[in-house]
């Protein structure tokens, strides 16, 4: 948004601008973990599906409470983890590049999306490549940061290049933990710096990438927030980010502080219900960009 950018400017880099923010999302009434595609997964512990949609009405009020809109997918039966909204598509400017599952298990949900959209009168194009959209797309300025490793392909980079007519940042994700780019980075700050320096606007856990793409993130990211294993592994960085408001989990104790030293203000949201499925508080949300 223009006042953000005048604001960015004028104030010191702490001065941080919260900015209206559109998402959609999908409550758990069918979520379960009856299959394992990551390593999180375990069919024989019991879910609870009543905790799974009390945590995430707490991110959706969240969400309202903070001004943003939420708008919501109705949930399929045998599709549980249609929850994780991210990985339905990845939308910029009222464009959006659908999803192609990597497993058959969530294979329906691409067209369910994609569907979703086209009855809305967004401008869909069909993926021809493997990809799971915001789940390893983030867009960071005028920079897509995609992901391969476990889900996404690299020639899915190629296609959503083409789609969006942008720059392309391939990372490869190597710890099966972290199968998703958004597991790994945190999105703080979507808005570029003058003359398109990147920000100091997003947040990584080095370990999970190989040493190719560690070394292009310190390159870009000089400022960046590193967090630590720890707060990794609780998924800290599978969080929602307004450019001020961020959404984290409870658990993520260390970077909630940095977050805080950077002017950032964390909010707490718990999901550990949906954890169990492999997901958090991203996975749970998908931006909707729309056109100008
Ligand atoms: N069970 C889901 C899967 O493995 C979890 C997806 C999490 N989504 C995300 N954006 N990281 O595909």
């Amino acid at each position: 948004m223009s006042t953000h950018e005048s604001a960015a400017t004028a104030a010191p880099t702490q001065q941080r601008v919260a900015q209206h923010r559109r998402y959609l999302m999908c409550r758990p009434e069918h979520f379960t973990v009856s299959y394992t595609i990551n390593p999180w997964m375990e069919p024989a512990n019991p879910t609870d599906t009543a905790v799974a949609l009390r945590q995430w009405q707490d991110l959706y009020d969240t969400y309202l409470a903070l001004g943003h809109e939420v708008e919501l997918i109705d949930p399929i039966q045998g599709l549980p983890d249609m929850v994780y909204t991210a990985n339905g598509g990845f939308v910029i400017d009222g464009v959006v590049y659908g999803a192609k599952f990597r497993f058959r298990e969530r294979g329906p949900e691409g067209p369910a999306f994609m569907d979703w959209f086209a009855e809305r009168g967004w401008d869909v194009r069909e993926p021809v490549e493997v990809n799971e959209g915001e789940g390893d797309f983030l867009l960071v300025g005028d920079t897509i940061l995609a992901g391969t490793g476990f889900r996404s392909t690299g020639d899915s980079h190629r296609e959503v290049g083409e789609v969006f007519g942008r720059e392309v940042v391939s990372l490869t994700l190597v710890d099966p933990r972290f199968y998703h780019l958004d597991t790994a980075i945190a999105v703080l700050d979507p808005v570029q710096g003058p003359e398109g320096v990147d920000h100091a606007n997003i947040a990584y856990l080095p370990s999970a990438f190989d040493e190719a793409s560690q070394a292009i993130l310190a390159e870009r990211y000089p400022d960046a927030i590193r967090v630590s294993d720890d707060d990794g592994a609780v998924f800290g960085l599978n969080s929602a980010s307004d450019g001020y408001n961020v959404i984290i989990s409870p658990r993520a104790a260390g970077f909630e502080k940095q977050l805080r030293e950077r002017g950032y203000n964390p909010i707490m949201v718990d999901l550990s219900e949906l954890l169990l499925g492999g997901g958090g508080i991203k996975c749970c949300t998908l931006e909707l960009r729309a056109g100008r």
